[in-house]
């Protein structure tokens, strides 16, 4: 519990401070006018909802797809366009499916922001 409490601070904290200070630190954020792959990830594709950094909950955690998709060489762009197959744990795939309706509507450059985003974990 107390790490979900941590998580959602960090979350707020990030939220608010992306506002007043565009470059902290963060070279991938050299470039304003791209798509913010946490944006979409808590916005618009409420991937928050089932995905957390560090801790399965409904889904598994970004530190555990990032490794998953990164040994495998595989492409979570692929993935969210249904393009490929799942490759982290087929038997929940169906709750995932659900979520295919949002990220088919993404162009290329949001799934790309949001692979990103993942793979930083
Ligand atoms: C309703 C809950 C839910 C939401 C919302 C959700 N996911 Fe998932 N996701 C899951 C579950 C459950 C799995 C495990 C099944 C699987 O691996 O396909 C999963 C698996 C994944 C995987 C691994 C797929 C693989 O190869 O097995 C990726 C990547 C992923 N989600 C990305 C996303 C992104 C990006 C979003 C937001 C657009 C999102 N998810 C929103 C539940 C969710």
């Amino acid at each position: 519990m107390k790490r979900v409490v941590f998580f959602a601070l960090t979350v707020l904290l990030f939220s608010c401070k992306k506002e007043s200070e565009d470059n902290f630190g963060q070279p991938k954020s050299e470039a304003i006018e791209k798509v913010s792959g946490q944006e979409l990830f808590e916005g618009k594709g409420n991937c928050i909802a089932c995905h957390q950094a560090e801790q399965k909950i409904i889904g598994p955690s970004m530190a555990e797809i990032s490794k998953i998709y990164k040994d495998k060489n595989a492409s979570i762009v692929s993935f969210l366009k249904e393009e490929s197959q799942p490759i982290v744990d087929q038997s929940q795939y169906e709750v995932m499916k659900t979520n295919f309706a949002i990220t088919k509507k993404m162009s290329d450059e949001e799934l790309k922001a949001l692979e990103d985003y993942i793979f930083a974990h």
